[in-house]
């Protein structure tokens, strides 16, 4: 326990917009995650990092600090450079499943820590958890293991990782102070770089279906986390890629399995396979090895051998069928024209109305449930033509994922213009 200081001294001198000494705030961090600091007082503490931010050093102290709540894992000895993803969370987001075998398969470890989903956005254990018999937990001597042995390991990030963020979590989510920019970079990162990477690459996302919907503040989280790992001594870049519309065709669990091993196979939707691509070229330049061809390991089965493994090793059948939905529901063109927006959150929404999401951490998931989307904005559109698909085990479900998307998708005479899905890359 680092020497005592008095959290009102702390609270006022981030109210009146000063910096807070490095002691005081580590103490801060520790004797809340203790309980000698009251939730009252660091609930007024996050709010006024909320209206008067952090500096760049004070940024890195409370990660830091967090980071020391709990254990630190270390690949050290691995023998192979490790490099980690973190999205920020988006609608259709399964981009960790290609990603991970793909990169493993230029000989570099791949540990993606991760985590289930909770409201609208989904979570890539719950999406792995379609597969037959695949379990997400894993000791960290299996975790080990099994980088040694295949490379890419997807579970269960375990609960001793920053447990002071747990709690500081939890506080913010009720005190309206989620939002703060200092606060979501170190929750995140201190929990990444406990983890124990040697380098990470941030998908920042912004746009409707993202946690930030502006596009200037997830600027500003992607080049503070940026800063942040630098500063922490994990190689770290970032993309900010966009977030309005679903990611590839598929948004539920079971359907964006299927759909992660069409990429495998050298297929898939152009959106997906361009993110997987872009974030592969980071994180294998991160270790090292900047011109790999990174489309021939899709084309040429290489990365598919990968997943099929890490598949295996954690006791699920890559070869098992998918769980299928008992109903379904399409619904149609009512014009002729082009697709002009197809809104993410409400399709996100929907999806976990229909059962792929949980309310409650507690809930279970419905793996078979979702939405298949039939069409993307700037297709060329007729009437009567298939635009998406529900799935679920339970038709009453339907009413209400349509009530979220009524107004989620328009069709125009106009192509919409293009717009980038990797929209910059943020270095420090
Ligand atoms: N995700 C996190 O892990 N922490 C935040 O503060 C926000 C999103």
């Amino acid at each position: 326990m680092v020497e005592a200081h008095d959290a009102v001294d702390v609270i006022r001198a981030k109210r009146d917009g000063g910096e807070v000494p490095e002691e005081a705030l580590r103490w801060m961090v520790d004797a809340y995650t203790r309980g000698y600091v009251m939730d009252a007082q660091m609930s007024a503490f996050a709010m006024a990092v909320l209206l008067n931010g952090m500096t760049r050093g004070e940024i890195r102290v409370m990660t830091d600090a967090m980071i020391a709540s709990g254990e630190r894992m270390s690949f050290a000895g691995l023998g192979k450079p490790t490099v980690d993803k973190h999205s920020t969370g988006g609608v259709g987001d399964k981009i960790t499943l290609p990603l991970a075998p793909l990169v493993a398969a230029f000989g570099v470890a791949v540990p993606q820590l991760s985590g289930r989903g909770l409201g609208h956005t989904g979570g890539t254990l719950d999406k792995l958890e379609s597969i037959q018999g695949w379990t997400a937990a894993l000791s960290n001597d299996e975790l080990f293991e099994q980088l040694r042995e295949v490379g890419a390991v997807i579970c269960a990030a375990g609960s001793g990782l920053a447990p002071a963020d747990k709690k500081l979590y939890a506080l913010r989510d009720v005190t309206g102070t989620v939002e703060a920019i200092p606060l979501i970079a170190s929750s995140i990162m201190s929990k990444k770089i406990a983890e124990g990477t040697d380098s990470l690459v941030l998908d920042v996302k912004f746009g409707s279906g993202a946690f930030m919907r502006d596009v200037e503040k997830a600027r500003e989280l992607a080049r503070t986390m940026v800063e942040l790992g630098t500063d922490s001594g994990v190689a770290t870049t970032a993309l900010l890629t966009d977030m309005n519309t679903p990611l590839g065709l598929a948004i539920g669990n079971a359907n964006e399995v299927r759909e992660s091993v069409e990429v495998l196979d050298g297929g898939g939707p152009a959106d997906v396979v361009e993110l997987t691509v872009a974030l592969a070229r980071e994180m294998l330049a991160l270790a090292g090895q900047p011109d790999a061809d990174v489309e021939g390991a899709l084309r040429d089965g290489r990365a598919m051998d990968v997943w099929r493994e890490m598949i295996r090793a954690q006791d699920g059948d890559p070869d098992a069928a998918l769980p299928e939905p008992h109903e379904t529901h399409t619904v149609t063109a009512d014009a002729d024209g082009y697709l002009t927006r197809l809104d993410a959150l409400p399709f996100g929404i929907a999806a976990w109305r229909l059962g792929a999401g949980r309310a409650r951490a507690e809930d279970p998931v419905m793996h078979a449930a979702g939405i298949d989307l039939h069409a993307k904005p700037g297709d060329r559109i007729t009437a009567g033509q298939p635009l998406f698909t529900l799935l679920g085990h339970d038709a009453t479900r339907f009413e209400r994922a349509l009530s979220a998307l009524d107004g989620a998708w328009e069709i125009g005479a106009e192509a919409p213009p293009a717009t980038p899905l990797v929209l910059e890359r943020i270095t420090d």
